[in-house]
């Protein structure tokens, strides 16, 4: 009997970061309606699976990531009959719809937490983690927030602290009371019945806490990596108790269980670089995937990158590839921005597009978008604040440009929630689409040759090592390389006659290239495999 493949297999994933992706009504907060309106544009680029950031009702002090109700919808992103319509109309066109799952915390004006900072009675008050405070007055260990400072917020009225790894705006579910694993159970159950096709699970890895609540080693100062910016504190510790522990695997296990008996998707964001120890989330009874985030975390070190990359691939069968993300700077910024910093972004999307696993692009990087322009004193990210006046991560969320008019296609109103990050026309979808040699049309032909290729790539791929700077790999009858260097370099995919799939400087490849330019990537494969 033929084991049928599971539908995710062979998507390519696409994230919508929603408020800035297509505003419908006019108040400058792209919507759900909008984004059902841009259906065709993702079916037409290639994408299959949507992953949707946060829409629940929320006070925004982490953009959605702070979710005040997970039954509902945020009136400024529509209503649950939007959402149905979404979902409806994706599936008419074969497109598969995950949303966020962040239950690490909730919003502090969630009504569970709402209740629970009544008193120390209170029913709902272990839903959440409370300590009394240090014997001098102070937090109950020394614990941080990712976003800088104590993790622990003292409130006055029940003489407790209650714990928040993120701001203290979202404090920390308990996962150690079984009735916030049954109210979540519920909540996947909720969203599975309504079509939801799966779940990017938000720091999957941060849900349990040691019960014991120790200090956490606070790492010596030659030992503390030098990434600055808001996780600076936090990256003064080895987070031995707070983050990562075995307990976190059997919520999983139970999510697992209820995701398959929908054939639904867990996709993790497992904030773990080493790759083998990212793998160990990934597994037949745990999350089906989990995003690596080597590439996001680096600027343009084709070496080490490439090092990495090779590591996560050996590491599981199944990780997610992301080269850009709501949380960091763009991809093509980081590479060295402009065209260059575009075209190398491309190179890389090009090597990702045949590897097992799901490849993901962040809306607006088929456009090979640099980041937007935030001018001083705009900044909505909460982290710019803490970030000493920076633009947090606002410059990668700004909105989508469709086309040149005042409001980028993505508004009508003449302010969006954010600024509009200084476009030029020739960032817009519109001038794009009509142009061979742009990014987005690079980017559709190169989701186009994926698709194509499927049946032809293997589970496994198998690096061929070049003479050259070239890098490239086999998967099933396929070659995929691309030239990471600033020179021109052979190449020669192996013996017999081969046919070029994709070339990123070619629009209408015949010929395989022999030489590849700085930063050309190719998809090749043998002639007689036409049929
Ligand atoms: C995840 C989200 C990020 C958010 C954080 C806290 O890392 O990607 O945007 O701030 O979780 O929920």
């Amino acid at each position: 009997m033929r084991v049928a493949q599971p539908w995710w297999l062979d998507a390519v994933g696409y994230q919508v970061y929603l408020p800035s992706f297509q505003d419908s009504n006019g108040d400058g907060w792209g919507d759900l309606p909008g984004l059902t309106s841009r259906l065709d544009y993702l079916c037409d680029l290639g994408v299959s699976l949507l992953w949707i950031s946060p829409f629940h009702p929320s006070p925004m002090r982490d953009h959605g990531y702070d979710v005040a109700d997970y039954l509902d919808v945020d009136p400024r992103y529509g209503s649950m009959s939007d959402v149905d319509a979404l979902l409806a109309a994706a599936h008419d066109q074969g497109l598969r719809v995950i949303a966020d799952l962040v239950v690490n915390h909730t919003s502090s004006a969630h009504p569970w937490f709402v209740q629970a900072r009544r008193s120390r009675t209170n029913p709902f008050r272990d839903h959440y983690i409370w300590r009394d405070p240090a014997p001098d007055g102070g937090p109950p260990n020394n614990w941080l927030s990712h976003f800088g400072g104590p993790a622990w917020t003292y409130d006055p009225a029940t003489a407790q602290y209650y714990l928040h790894l993120f701001t203290a705006d979202q404090p920390d579910l308990n996962w150690q009371r079984p009735e916030v694993a049954e109210e979540v159970d519920t909540i996947l159950r909720f969203w599975f019945d309504r079509g939801l096709d799966g779940f990017r699970v938000d720091t999957a890895h941060y849900l349990t806490k040691h019960p014991d609540l120790p200090d956490n080693p606070t790492l010596a100062p030659q030992d503390v990596p030098m990434l600055g910016g808001v996780s600076a504190q936090w990256l003064t510790q080895e987070h031995r108790y707070d983050i990562q522990q075995p307990t976190a695997r059997a919520i999983h296990r139970r999510w697992r269980a209820i995701a398959d008996s929908y054939e639904a998707l867990l996709v993790g964001e497992v904030y773990i670089l080493d790759p083998e120890r990212l793998a160990t989330y990934v597994s037949a009874d745990g999350l089906h995937s989990a995003f690596w985030f080597g590439l996001v975390e680096s600027e343009w070190a084709p070496d080490k990158v490439m090092t990495m990359l090779r590591a996560a691939v050996a590491a599981a069968p199944n990780l997610s590839w992301v080269q850009s993300s709501h949380d960091r700077p763009r991809s093509a910024t980081r590479y060295g921005g402009g065209p260059l910093g575009r075209r190398r972004a491309l190179a890389v999307a090009t090597l990702l597009m045949g590897l097992p696993g799901i490849p993901f692009l962040y809306n607006g990087e088929e456009l090979g978008l640099t980041d937007g322009t935030i001018p001083p004193g705009q900044c909505q990210d909460p982290l710019a604040g803490i970030d000493g006046g920076r633009a947090g991560r606002d410059a990668a969320r700004t909105p989508m440009p469709w086309s040149p008019e005042s409001g980028l296609g993505f508004t009508t109103a003449r302010r969006a929630w954010l600024p509009f990050g200084d476009r030029t026309p020739a960032d817009t979808v519109a001038r794009q689409r009509r142009d061979p040699a742009s990014p987005w049309s690079a980017a559709r032909r190169l989701l186009r040759a994926r698709a194509r290729t499927a049946a032809w790539r293997a589970a496994a791929p198998v690096w061929v090592e070049q003479t050259s700077g070239v890098v490239a790999y086999r998967t099933g009858a396929i070659v995929v390389a691309a030239n990471l260097t600033d020179r021109s370099w052979p190449f020669d995919p192996g013996a017999g006659t081969w046919a070029c799939e994709f070339d990123t400087d070619n629009p209408e490849p015949s010929e395989v290239p022999r030489e590849l330019a700085p930063t050309q990537a190719v998809i090749v494969r043998p002639c007689q495999e036409v049929g």
